[in-house]
């Protein structure tokens, strides 16, 4: 079983141990803290109290898995919100020890490469790894499974989180990444141009808040008032997703260049977006560069891809004892299960 609870989604997944999905539940919260433009950490947390008994119970019936079949919990430790986390580590632990079964630590950002293999069951390494999410905007070199080396990350907002921003500046509601995905596609990015951020090749780190502000400037500029001129909307939503995934395709691929790799990976709630998965897979063809991009729903927050990080530990008999704890800050790169 895979649980997941790290932000403003309850996940629950069961999954077969060839890692085959038998269910893959999932209670979004999106509708309780879209009014505040954000995720509210105090009603995350009470919600995913509320939802995570009733979902687990469905996960199983799902599945047609009785309890005593569970073979390992998985839950994700962090890094996330940590009233969000503590409700799915608790929960996990105490069916942990009522059944008996090993306790299996996933790191959130594990769980969103580990997507890739609930439809890839191999993948060519090394391989680079973007992953990008509302909280995370990392570039990591992987050597082989569960071996990571963080390349490079955002020093400011993540790419989602840009995302949502602007969209709340254009005047639509949260989350603002699929919405301005749609609403792209109907403007010109060529009429509405910004920069690509941080474009330095001496490092693989990322920059979003100087688009934001430029987004600022020009909406004053122009007296922008939501809802009044639509195609102008298209226009800037197209331009500044361009820029935004301009600059993770530029980073991502001089990674890949220079490392040698053999493949991209691309997964976290934004590789959902329709032009960034255009682009990447544009480019890995140009390159002949294998790129493994999880389906949609897989990319954003789900149980499945908790699930399948923590089949990977079962295996490798990576098990957590009890006093097991969430950790908001946790690192990739040196996280070790105990
Ligand atoms: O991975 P995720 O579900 O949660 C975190 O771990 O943060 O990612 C959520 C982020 C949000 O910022 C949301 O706006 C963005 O993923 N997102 C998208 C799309 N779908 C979700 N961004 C751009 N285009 C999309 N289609
Ligand atoms: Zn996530």
């Amino acid at each position: 079983m895979g649980i997941e609870t790290s932000c403003d989604e309850t996940a629950v997944a069961v999954l077969d141990d060839r890692g085959r999905i038998l269910s893959n539940l999932l209670s979004t919260q999106v509708d309780l803290h879209a009014k505040y433009g954000g995720v509210v950490p105090e009603l995350a947390c009470r919600r995913h109290i509320e939802v995570i008994g009733p979902l687990f119970k469905e996960a199983l019936a799902q599945a047609k898995v009785a309890l005593a079949q569970v073979d390992g919990i998985a839950v994700t430790v962090g890094p996330g919100l940590v009233g969000a986390l503590l409700v799915g580590v608790s929960f996990a632990k105490s069916l942990a020890y009522a059944l008996g079964v090993p306790l299996l630590p996933v790191h959130h950002l594990e769980g969103h490469i580990s997507a890739v293999f609930l439809e890839h069951r191999e993948i060519a390494y090394p391989s680079i790894a973007l992953v990008v999410s509302g909280g995370h905007t990392n570039l990591y070199h992987l050597s082989g499974l569960g071996r990571y080396r963080l390349l490079g990350r955002t020093i400011d907002d993540a790419a989602g989180e840009a995302l949502d921003k602007g969209a709340r500046m254009l005047g639509f509601g949260y989350p603002g990444g699929p919405i301005i995905d749609r609403l792209a596609k109907k403007g010109d990015a060529e009429k509405v141009s910004f920069p690509i951020p941080y474009r330095s090749s001496d490092h693989y780190d990322f920059s979003f808040s100087g688009l934001k502000t430029a987004l600022r400037q020009m909406l004053a500029k122009r007296e922008f008032s939501s809802g009044t001129d639509p195609s102008f909307s298209a226009d800037i939503a197209a331009g500044y997703q361009w820029a935004i995934v301009e600059s993770l395709v530029e980073k991502s691929f001089r990674a890949v260049e220079k490392e040698g790799a053999e493949g991209i990976i691309v997964c976290g709630g934004v590789a959902a977006n329709s032009f960034l998965r255009k682009r990447i897979e544009e480019e890995g063809a140009k390159r002949g560069i294998a790129v493994y991009i999880p389906s949609p729903r897989f990319c954003t927050d789900n149980g499945a891809m908790i699930a399948q990080a923590g089949l990977a530990r079962h295996d490798r008999g990576e098990h957590a004892c009890l006093d097991l704890n969430a950790d908001p800050n946790l690192e990739l790169s040196n996280f070790e299960p105990a």
